[in-house]
């Protein structure tokens, strides 16, 4: 069966219209995001547009800032600033990756750590894997929803992350971990890499490579969630997973794109309310 991101995020989103929609009155305004976009990564170029999109169809006031490639740090630490001290913005978020001469961390740690909407500050990740209240980041936020959705309880189940970074690995493990799975992450230097798979029953592939997860590597009724966003050989759009080949086993399985893709962008959404409700 399907998780189909596309449908439960348009719920999620239709919560939200009608949420905002009150705002006005109750509080005379509606949220606001400010995106950042230093240079012009093509894939960037796109997500930022969709983070625009979802705004508008939840009445979420938004600002995107295109920067060129050559901004420098002082210029982009100096925006976020300026960002940061206007009571208008309630969520900032700087798409990544930057370019290379620019420092991620100072980036993220200029950020108010209250307008944090993406969850990336330190203080929002200590405090995730503190267990206390934090804006969580959206990507692992939405894979959760996505497994809740279906019914899918992680509890006493053995999940497999494949991927350890800042943005889903990690973040999306300590989640899994909270709904009391038991969770195994991988990454490039795991040895025997399907023998570990293959335990999974819920699987989370979030290593950026194109189709590496195939059906040898995974057992029959596993739940499989694709957070890639790759080109196949013909440059089509594909996962990190064998979508061919692996859902035949699988009991659930994201497609891509319409998987964890527009659950990332709702939880940006909610995210952005959250910060705006937390500031009034
Ligand atoms: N690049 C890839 N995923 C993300 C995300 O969730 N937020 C930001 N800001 N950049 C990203």
């Amino acid at each position: 069966m399907i998780l189909d991101g596309k449908q439960v995020s348009s719920a999620i989103k239709a919560s939200l219209a009608a949420q905002v929609s009150t705002f006005p009155e109750k509080y005379g305004r509606v949220p606001n995001l400010a995106v950042i976009l230093v240079g012009e990564d093509p894939a960037s170029q796109v997500y930022v547009r969709n983070k625009a999109r979802g705004c508008e169809a939840v009445g979420i006031s938004n600002s995107t800032y295109r920067l060129p490639a050559e901004t420098t740090e002082p210029e982009l630490l100096s925006l976020i600033g300026q960002l940061n001290a206007d009571p208008a913005v309630d969520g900032i978020l700087v798409q990544l990756p930057l370019p290379r001469h620019l420092d991620e961390h100072k980036v993220i740690e200029t950020i108010a750590m209250e307008k944090d909407v993406d969850g990336f500050h330190p203080g929002n990740v200590a405090a995730l894997w503190q267990k206390r209240p934090c804006i969580v980041a959206c990507t692992p936020k939405g894979i959760m929803k996505l497994l809740e959705s279906a019914g899918i309880d992680p509890c006493g189940k053995r999940a497999v992350v494949v991927g350890r970074s800042n943005i889903v690995g990690l973040p999306v493990a300590k989640l899994l971990l909270d709904a009391n799975a038991t969770v195994t992450v991988c990454h490039t230097r795991t040895k025997n890499l399907p023998e570990i798979t293959r335990q999974a029953e819920i699987l989370v592939v979030a290593a950026g490579r194109a189709k590496m997860v195939t059906a040898d590597m995974v057992s029959d009724g596993v739940v499989v969630i694709d957070v890639g966003m790759d080109r196949d050989e013909d440059g089509k759009l594909c996962g990190d997973v064998d979508y061919g080949s692996v859902a035949p086993k699988a009991s659930w399985i994201t497609p891509v794109p319409g998987g964890v893709g527009p659950m990332t962008i709702a939880c940006l959404l909610e995210n952005t309310v959250q910060c705006f409700l937390r500031r009034l």
